[in-house]
């Protein structure tokens, strides 16, 4: 009970929530104080709950009679009934690069609709604000932060500035991204250099300066956007899919690394999704049509579609998911074998 009162008194206390509007009724701050109780506990933790921080509250307080187990266990039920907060990402910093347009925006929304503070990074600022317009809509505590994720300088304020405002950071969405055409014969130097800035190297930087928050406090997750071009080659994107591979064992290497310390580390590999980035293929006639019938369940993806993969992961209810790829395709990476001919198979 005493711990109770203690993560209570916390939670009331934290000074970046007094701008929140007034808390909800005692009985209500009594369940979020169980909550984060119990998460502290380990085991309903938003990372691994592995970490060193972790691993002493759960000795510290890891009931040591059947009973008291039987009881924190009604405890986790008690919270899992109630499902206003079935992720338990409420309140929880999450930090999205990329988000002023296409599946960073519709990430951030996704996150503002589970509860959580959202902070939104992109280099266009407007856009970031647009974003987080819509997030204050949702009455979640957000912030808008132009930043260059190429730029270590640019990125670690943006890492400052969140800090300062949340005094955590939860969980990251490495999302930031361009596409550029060019033939690997004939890519310049500056273009390539260019591409794996932005898709790799920014993914890179920002997991380490918002990940150090994480590491000393022995929680948190990451979600890197990759893409299922990260293992098919195509034509003019030979940059893209190479840093896109590479986002794909960076995630892998954290994971490893940093999984002991409390961190989970995932990508989600998005196929064929309408964004402003794949738009202007959709201006050419007939292409989403075509591009519809080879998708086994015959759609375009939605910026949506990914980001309920995004929310998933980086909650609780993923916790124990870590080092994998989540490919989110309608089915379009399984359909190679449709391109052999096998007479009488057809
Ligand atoms: N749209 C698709 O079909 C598709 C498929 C697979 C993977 N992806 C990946 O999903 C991610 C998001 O793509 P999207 O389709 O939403 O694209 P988008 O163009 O709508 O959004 C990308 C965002 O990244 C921002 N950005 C670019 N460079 C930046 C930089 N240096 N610093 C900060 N922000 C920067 C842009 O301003 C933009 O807001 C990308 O990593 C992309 O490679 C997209």
């Amino acid at each position: 009970m005493r711990r109770v009162v203690r993560c209570w008194r916390k939670l009331t206390l934290r000074p970046w929530r007094r701008d929140l509007p007034p808390k909800p009724g005692a009985g209500v701050a009594l369940r979020r104080a169980r909550l984060l109780a119990v998460e502290q506990a380990g085991r309903g933790h938003q990372g691994c709950g592995t970490g060193e921080g972790a691993r002493k509250l759960r000795w510290q307080w890891a009931p040591k009679t059947r009973s008291k187990l039987r009881r924190w266990s009604k405890v986790e039920k008690l919270v899992n009934a109630n499902d206003q907060d079935w992720l338990r990402l409420r309140d929880r910093v999450c930090v999205i690069t990329g988000a002023s347009s296409g599946i960073g925006r519709e990430t951030a929304i996704q996150f503002a609709t589970v509860g959580a503070t959202v902070v939104a990074i992109d280099r266009d600022g407007n856009g970031c604000s647009q974003t987080t317009e819509e997030v204050r809509k949702l009455g979640g505590a957000t912030l808008a932060l132009e930043c260059d994720v190429t730029d270590a300088d640019s990125v670690s304020a943006a890492a400052g500035r969140a800090l300062a405002d949340f005094g955590r950071c939860d969980m990251l969405i490495n999302n930031a991204g361009i596409l550029q055409p060019g033939r690997l014969e004939t890519l310049s130097l500056a273009d390539w250099n260019t591409l794996l800035q932005i898709n790799l190297t920014g993914y890179f930087l920002c997991s380490q300066a918002f990940g150090r928050d994480m590491l000393a406090r022995g929680s948190g997750v990451l979600v890197h956007i990759a893409s299922i071009a990260a293992g098919q080659p195509q034509g003019m994107s030979g940059a893209y899919s190479a840093s896109k591979a590479g986002v794909a064992m960076l995630s892998r290497q954290l994971a490893f690394e940093w999984g002991p310390r409390g961190i989970r580390s995932n990508t989600i590999s998005p196929g064929l999704i309408r964004t402003p980035l794949s738009e202007s293929f959709y201006q050419a006639p007939g292409v989403k049509e075509r591009r519809e019938a080879i998708v086994p369940l015959r759609a375009i993806g939605r910026p949506l579609d990914i980001a309920n993969v995004v929310v998933f992961l980086a909650s609780f209810r993923a916790g124990y998911i870590t080092g994998q790829d989540i490919v989110v395709d309608g089915g379009l990476s399984q359909t190679l074998m449709s391109y052999v001919p096998r007479p009488g198979y057809d």
